[in-house]
Parts: structure tokens; C-alpha cells; sequence
């Protein structure tokens, strides 16, 4: 008796010897190979091609040749027909076993398929989707056995997918029977977390998407993706307009305590904010917002409980207690958004009073606790999320960095839009600066910057630009270790302007054509200050909790690509950007049910530490008000970073401190050659 064909997956490697004429994706499946499907092995949604490795394979013993498969049928034949199919591929579930095969799985067929996105700062992840789709034929009613359609779509999907014991929406059931018919009993469910319906197309339905939000104090950032393959499809970003309320959290939580009904205007206003990004995704992802069937959310502990509609006032004080500190599960409609009715909302867990679901989608995205090494990572907004750690401890804070960093209450601030100045360096003889906007690759001291900046302008400046362009004025000695703009310069360079008792440096001046004259002023340099000061602190509390001086790995994310001095100081080519990690954390959890359950095992072993209760904080506070600090000595820096000779009183070398420690110069600088 010959055996039975054998089959070998890769790159799974699985293998199992069938029956002839079993077709490939049972053959998976039976192996529990990974392969998608929607259609449940019809040939119509193409979700399972498989390709054929043709030779001998010594190493399995089998010689894998064409005809040990089903010649192309007529269900392959009108799929390629009508949607195209390239000529190397097989739809699994048409193709049958006539030999020893080896058969390629490629990533796109997966469903728990890697993803790799370079493009926005996410580390590779496996897609595990918490939305499934799939295409069941329902038997149509009989006189004689009278159940109802729920009853034998439930008895489909049991059958088919085996799914068990599933729920439905009202929604879905009042949808049924339409869809039944005008799918000819043939219909397509979306099933949430393997429990519920929460969704029905008549006939075959290929695409749902979700939206991954980071709802921050300032902005409010959204990234739309197919929940099918992980594809990113559209970003987007609002203002937050709760900020009439109150520019940093604090103001926001007197609002509500001083005004009845406050909480629930800054709700509505979130929420009507999150639509309006919602809309604005789904345009230019050129899909309809009723395909949006799951959201993902971030946001700090206050955000976190006006989005919920929950009253955020015991969190304006110690001991700072959240409402819930676990995720949070709700229909998308029970938050006034508009997207399909069935979408469910997934808000990450918060980890402390300060300590949001936003430092959460920080530790996902960045997963200090899967590292050997002691990484801080630290995730710039209107506050800062600090996680210190690795896979054995962790530790996180939030710090109230204010909005500055964001490019709000600067004067000359703007949030990151084309036309803002991102990049600038300062000639530290001549003290002229040249400078690139967002939109634009070319700097403004090279041909064609005139023309590139045409459509956009120069607007302003963004969080990155201010930080950046202060680092640029620091080392250029226009700006001393206290932070005060030297006015004696004016003698030297016309940029130095004085405004009041205070003096300004003109980074580009276009009032002649009456548009905004951009420079930097002392309040400017004073909100930077504290600023970084606050960034600084929050880092170095924890390092003290820790009881280390120096971390392995820092992870520098939210509007900063390069700008270094801002926290304490570490190897540079240690020092990497990190993108936006609280939303990226929300995307990852998006698209993956693995990670949700991996978030909300790791947040319970977060050591929390609020800075608003610790003495040593406000010590730090003070240190790293000075540019760029009084006493910590940055070795680091200071060998990749020229930095400006300093005046007597600031030169460390030989003077000592209050404290007798050692002042050393500390550069707070690009980490770009320049
Ligand atoms: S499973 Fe849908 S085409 Fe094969």
C-alpha cells in the first residue's frame, strides 16, 4: 500500500501525511497551520493562497512536482477571472492533494502574520485581531423545523468556524433578516473576541477597519488601519479642544470643580473632537466610517476619565484615586462616536492617579519589560510618561511638563504642520541661524528653499523646532546656563531685540510682507526651562528609586527626534527616537488581542511613583532649571558636542557648588553632527 501524500508547510515547518484529494487548507488547518479565510474554503475571498515549492527536497526525502496538486479548477479559474490571482499562486482551499507537496504560507495569507511598520516607530508585532470576518450560508427557514434566523446563523457559525455560544448585537439582529435575504442566505458576521456578533453584510465582506487613538492634552493624535492585514491606511491629528477649559490637566480638573456640569462640557468636547479625527481618517482612508468596527485608545488618567464621562475631581488630589484601573471595554456608541454601530472601544488600563493608559501604550510599544538592559523611556506631551526598567523591575511616572514642548504657550509656537520650523542650527560666529520647515527637505540657506516653502509658508515654530532652536541658542552663547537671552549681543548681531526688560532672538522675519515675524523670547526660554526642568526631574526620580545612576537604553519619544539634554545623560548612540510611543502602544493594541492581555498582565507589576508627593522631586527641579543642569555632569554629551566656553561663574572646572560638587558644562544639543 503507497502511503498518503505528505505535506510540509513552511515556514512553519509543520508537516502531516492526508488523504489524496484533501485539499491544502484543511491540511492546515488540521496541522494548525496558520492560514487566513473569510469565505470558509468558497474560492471567493482569496485570503488563502498558498504557493507551491517545485523540486526535490532532500532534506524532507520528497520531490514536491507540480502535478502532485489539483490541476487550476473552475473555482480558482473564475477567482483569478474576476479579482486576479498571480500565476504562481494556489487558493488553498481549492487545491487537493495528489503528492508529496511542500507548500509556502506568504505573510499576507497569515492571520497572526508579523508586522513590521519602519515607517512609524512600531516594533515588529504579531497581528492577532480581535475582530474576525467571516462568511457563513445559512440554511434558509423550513415550515417544518421553525427556528429563528439567529438560531441557524449561530448553528453556521458553529459548524463552519467553530464558534461556539455566540452572542449578538441587537443591532445585528435587527439586521438580519434583511441581510439574509439580500445575501441569498449567504452573509458576513464580524465577530468580537470570539463571544460576539457585533456586525452583518448580506453576501461576501472583505474589510473592517479600526482606529487607534492617542487622546493627549494638547492634541489628539489617530491612526486608521486595516484590522485584516495591520496595513495603516491614514494618520491624523486635531487639537484637543478641552484646552479652552484649561491649558494643563490641573486647570482642567478646577474646571470641573468649580463648575457644575464642567466635567461633562470638557466630555462633549473631547468627544466631538474625536469624531471630527474619526471623519477626517475615514476621508482620507477613503473608506466609510460604518467600517470602522473597533478602537484602540491611550490617553493620561484625566483625559482617560472625561473621555469615559467619569469625574475626573479625585484625581486633582492625593491620594489620587482612579475610578478603574483596569481596561476598559465599551460599544464605541456609548462615547457619542460615529462609526459602525457594533464598534467596540478598547481603553487601555491607567496605572496610577498620574500615571495614565497613555504610559501603558508607552510600555507596549516600547516593552521596557522584555529588555535585559535598564532602559528609560520617556514619551514628550503636555506631560511627560517616564518608564524606567526592564524585564525585572519596572518603574513609571508622569510629569507635568506643560504644553510647551507641544509648541503651545510659546510665542511663536505651532503644533508639528507643514510649515512649522523643525530643524535649526546656529552659526556660532555670525549668530545667523538657517533652519528647515516640516514639509520641506531643503534648508533655508540653500537654493530653492524659496520655492519649496511657497505652499505652506513658515509658520511658526514646533515643539521639536523650540527645543531645538534654545539647544542651537545655548551653544551659540546667546542663551546663558540660567537661561537668560544675553542682551549684550544685540551689539553684535541685530537678531538680539530687545522687548522690554527682556530680549528676543529673531529667527526669520517676514513682517514687511505681513506675515509673522518668528523669533524666540525670554518667556519662550523661561517655558522651556521648565519644562525640561520637570522632563528631567521625573526621569531622575526614578533612576533614585531604582538606585542607579546611569541606564543602559533611553527611548526618547513624542515630538523629539534628536534633541538631547533634556534628560540625564546617557551614551548617545544609546539614545534613540522613539516616535510617538502612546499611540503607537494604542495601534499595537489595535491590532492585537495578545498584546491587550500582555498590557494588562504587566501594568500590575508597575512601581509607581507620583511626583507630585515626592520631596526629592522638587530637588531635582531646581537643579535642571539651569542650562542644561547645575550640578550632573553630562561625559557623554560633552565628547560628541562642542560646547560654548562659559562664563567664569559657570565654567566647572573650578568652581564648586553650594553642594561642593563639581560643575561641569552640559551641553543641551543636537545629537546630529552639525
Ligand atoms: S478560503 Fe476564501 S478563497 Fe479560499
Amino acid at each position: 500500500m503507497t502511503a498518503e501524500p505528505l505535506v510540509i508547510f513552511t515556514p512553519s515547518g509543520r508537516r502531516g501525511r492526508f488523504p489524496e484529494g484533501t485539499t491544502v487548507l484543511d491540511a492546515a488547518r488540521k496541522l494548525g497551520v496558520d492560514i487566513d479565510s473569510v469565505c470558509g474554503g468558497r474560492g471567493i475571498c482569496g485570503r488563502c493562497q498558498v504557493q507551491q515549492s517545485v523540486g526535490e527536497f532532500a532534506k524532507h526525502g520528497i520531490v514536491s512536482s507540480p502535478d502532485h496538486l489539483s490541476p487550476i479548477g473552475s473555482m480558482e479559474t473564475e477567482y483569478r477571472s474576476e479579482k486576479g490571482l498571480a500565476d504562481d499562486r494556489r487558493l488553498s482551499c481549492a487545491a487537493h492533494l495528489r503528492g508529496d507537496v511542500v507548500i509556502d504560507v506568504p505573510p499576507e495569507s497569515q492571520v497572526y502574520r508579523q508586522v513590521v511598520r519602519k515607517g512609524l516607530d512600531v516594533r515588529e508585532f504579531h497581528l492577532d485581531p480581535v475582530v474576525r470576518l467571516h462568511y457563513v450560508e445559512v440554511e434558509p427557514p423550513r415550515l417544518a423545523s421553525p427556528s429563528g434566523d439567529l438560531v441557524r446563523l449561530q448553528e453556521a457559525l458553529e459548524r463552519e468556524w467553530d464558534l461556539h455560544d455566540l452572542d449578538a448585537d441587537l443591532a445585528v439582529i435587527r439586521a438580519l433578516q434583511p441581510a439574509l435575504e439580500a445575501g441569498k442566505y449567504g452573509v458576513t458576521v464580524a465577530v468580537h473576541d470570539r463571544r460576539t456578533i457585533t456586525a452583518i453584510w448580506p453576501g461576501l465582506h472583505e474589510r473592517v477597519h479600526g482606529v487607534a487613538i492617542d487622546v493627549g492634552s494638547t492634541t489628539i493624535a489617530g491612526h486608521l488601519a486595516d484590522l485584516g492585514d495591520g496595513s495603516v491606511l491614514a494618520s491624523a491629528g486635531v487639537m484637543n479642544p478641552q484646552i479652552r477649559f484649561g491649558e494643563d490637566l490641573m486647570s482642567r480638573v478646577s474646571y470641573a470643580m468649580m463648575n457644575p456640569g464642567g466635567s461633562g462640557e470638557m466630555t462633549t468636547a473631547v468627544r466631538s473632537a474625536l469624531n471630527g479625527l474619526l471623519a477626517q481618517l475615514a476621508n482620507k482612508a477613503g473608506i466609510k466610517r460604518d467600517v470602522i468596527l473597533e478602537l484602540a485608545i491611550v490617553g493620561n488618567p484625566i483625559m482617560h476619565h472625561l473621555l469615559l464621562g467619569i469625574d475626573p475631581i479625585p484625581l486633582g488630589s492625593a491620594p489620587f484615586a482612579l475610578a478603574t484601573d483596569r481596561a476598559v471595554t465599551v460599544r464605541a456608541s456609548e462615547l457619542d462616536l460615529v462609526t459602525n454601530p457594533g464598534a467596540r472601544a478598547y481603553v487601555l488600563p491607567c496605572i496610577a492617579g498620574h500615571v495614565g493608559a497613555d504610559t501603558a501604550g508607552v510600555i507596549l510599544a516600547e516593552a521596557p519589560h522584555r529588555s535585559t538592559s535598564v532602559e528609560l523611556v520617556v514619551d514628550v506631551g503636555t506631560n511627560a510618561e517616564i518608564v524606567l526598567g526592564n524585564r525585572d523591575f519596572l518603574l513609571a511616572a508622569s510629569s507635568p511638563t506643560g504644553p510647551a514642548f507641544e509648541g503651545a504657550q510659546i510665542s511663536s509656537g505651532q503644533r508639528a504642520a507643514p510649515g512649522a520650523i523643525e530643524r535649526v542650527r546656529i552659526a556660532r560666529d555670525t549668530l545667523e541661524p538657517r533652519f528647515r520647515v516640516i514639509g520641506s527637505e531643503i534648508w533655508s540657506d540653500e537654493p530653492g528653499f524659496a520655492e519649496a516653502t511657497v505652499d505652506t509658508g513658515i509658520t511658526g515654530i514646533c515643539g521639536s523646532g523650540i527645543v531645538e532652536v534654545i539647544a542651537e541658542l545655548f551653544l551659540a552663547g546667546v542663551i546663558t546656563p540660567d537661561g537668560i537671552i544675553d542682551g549684550s549681543l544685540a551689539a553684535r548681531t541685530p537678531r538680539v531685540v530687545g522687548e522690554g526688560r527682556t530680549f528676543s532672538y529673531v529667527l526669520h522675519d517676514q513682517s514687511e510682507s505681513g506675515r509673522p515675524r518668528i523669533a524666540v523670547t525670554q518667556n519662550d526660554v523661561r517655558a522651556i526651562q521648565l519644562a525640561k526642568a520637570a522632563l528631567y526631574a521625573g526621569a531622575r526620580l526614578l533612576m533614585d528609586h531604582a538606585g542607579i545612576d546611569t541606564v543602559d537604553e533611553v527611548r526618547l519619544a513624542g515630538a523629539f527626534g534628536r534633541v538631547l539634554g533634556l534628560i540625564p545623560d546617557a551614551p548617545l548612540d544609546r539614545v534613540k527616537a522613539a516616535g510617538n510611543a502612546a499611540g503607537t502602544g494604542a495601534l499595537i493594541a489595535l491590532l492585537s488581542g495578545a498584546a491587550r492581555r500582555e498590557i494588562e498582565a504587566v501594568v500590575r507589576r508597575v512601581e509607581k511613583i507620583e511626583t507630585a508627593v515626592e520631596p526629592r522631586f522638587q530637588e531635582h527641579f531646581v537643579e535642571a532649571m539651569a542650562f542644561p543642569h547645575r550640578t550632573a555632569p553630562s561625559t557623554h554629551l560633552a565628547q560628541v558636542t562642542e560646547l560654548p566656553a562659559r562664563p567664569a561663574a559657570h565654567s566647572g572646572a573650578a568652581r564648586t557648588d553650594r553642594g561642593g560638587r563639581r560643575r561641569r558644562p552640559v551641553g543641551v544639543a543636537a545629537e546630529e553632527e552639525r
